[in-house]
C-alpha cells in the first residue's frame, strides 16, 4: 500500500492540498494516497489519532483545527511554536510531530515574482491568526519594519507585545485599521474581510510598491485597489502552493520547484 496522507478541516471540500500533492508526487516520482478528512468541530483529535494509529504517514490540517493541532504536538518546530498552530503533522519514533509551513510558503511566493523582502518595510492588515503565522518567516527573510494594522487596535498591540521578543532583529508596531498612511514596500491583506466579502479601504495617503492578498479565489476589494493603482498584486494562491511545497518537504526530503506549480 502506498504512503497515505491527508488533510483535515471543517469544511474540508474547498481544498486544493490532495491535487498540489499528487501533482508534487508525480513531478517526484513518488507514490502516495492523499485525502480529504472532514472531521467534525468537536472530533478533532480523535479523527487525527484514528489516521496515525492506522498508519498514517503526513497530515495537513486546515481552519478551525490548527491550534488544537499545535496543542497535541509533543515536538514543535520554532516557527510552529512562534506561530502558536500547526498546519503540518507527522509521526517520528512515535512522537507527534508539528510545523507550520504557512508562512515560508508565503515568503517562498514572494521570492518567486522577484519582489524584494531585504531591508523591506511591510504593512499586515489584521491580526488575527493568518497574521501570526507570517510575522517570523517574513523576518527571517529580511523584513526590517511590520506594522501590523487591525480593526480592533488593541488585538494588534497585544500580538506585537507578544512577538517582539521572539523577532528582536525587526520593528514591530501596530496600529488602527483606520490609521492607514505612509510609505511600504509591500502590503499584505491578512484579514478574513475578503472572505466575508467585506470591503477594505485603502486611503490615498497610504502608498506601496506591491499588494499580496492570502485569500484566493474570492472577489477582493483590496486587490481591485491595487490594481486600479498600477501596483504590482497577486490573490494567495502561490502562498498555498508554497506551504504544500514546504509540507511535502518535510515529509520526502524532496522540494518540488513552485514556479511549476503556479
Ligand atoms: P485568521 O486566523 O484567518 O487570521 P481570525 O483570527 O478570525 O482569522 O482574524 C481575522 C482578522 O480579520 C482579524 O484581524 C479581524 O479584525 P478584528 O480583530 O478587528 O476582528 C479581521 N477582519 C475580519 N473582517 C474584517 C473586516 N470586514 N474589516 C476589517 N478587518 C476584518
Amino acid at each position: 500500500m502506498s504512503k497515505q496522507f491527508a488533510v483535515i478541516g471543517n469544511p474540508i471540500e474547498q481544498s486544493r492540498s490532495p491535487e498540489l500533492h499528487h501533482a508534487f508526487a508525480k513531478k517526484m516520482g513518488i507514490t502516495i494516497e492523499y485525502h480529504k478528512r472532514l472531521a467534525p468541530l468537536d472530533g478533532f483529535l480523535a479523527s487525527m489519532q484514528v489516521f496515525f494509529a492506522e498508519g498514517g504517514v503526513g497530515m495537513n490540517v486546515t481552519v478551525p483545527f490548527k491550534e488544537q493541532a499545535f496543542a497535541a504536538c509533543a515536538q514543535l518546530t520554532e516557527r510552529a511554536k512562534i506561530a502558536k498552530a500547526v498546519n503540518t503533522l507527522w509521526m517520528q519514533d512515535g512522537v507527534l510531530h508539528g510545523d507550520n509551513t504557512d508562512g515560508q510558503g508565503l515568503v517562498a511566493a514572494i521570492q518567486a515574482l522577484n519582489w524584494n523582502l531585504k531591508n523591506s518595510r511591510i504593512l499586515i492588515l489584521g491580526a488575527g491568526g493568518a497574521t501570526r503565522g507570517v510575522i517570523y518567516p517574513l523576518v527571517q527573510a529580511g523584513a526590517q519594519h511590520i506594522v501590523i494594522a487591525n480593526r480592533t487596535l488593541a488585538r494588534a498591540e497585544q500580538l506585537v507585545a507578544d512577538l517582539q521578543h521572539s523577532v528582536p532583529s525587526a520593528q514591530l508596531s501596530a496600529i488602527g485599521l483606520d490609521q492607514l498612511s505612509g510609505e511600504f514596500d509591500l502590503i499584505i491583506n491578512a484579514t478574513s474581510a475578503s472572505l466575508s466579502g467585506d470591503a477594505l479601504i485603502l486611503p490615498e495617503s497610504l502608498q506601496f510598491k506591491a499588494a499580496y492578498e492570502m485569500a484566493y479565489g474570492k472577489a477582493s476589494s483590496f486587490l481591485d485597489q491595487a490594481q486600479a493603482r498600477g501596483v504590482a498584486n497577486t490573490d494567495g494562491f502561490g502562498m498555498l502552493v508554497g506551504q504544500a511545497i514546504e509540507a511535502f518537504y518535510i515529509w520526502h526530503g524532496v522540494r518540488p520547484e513552485l514556479k511549476d506549480f503556479l
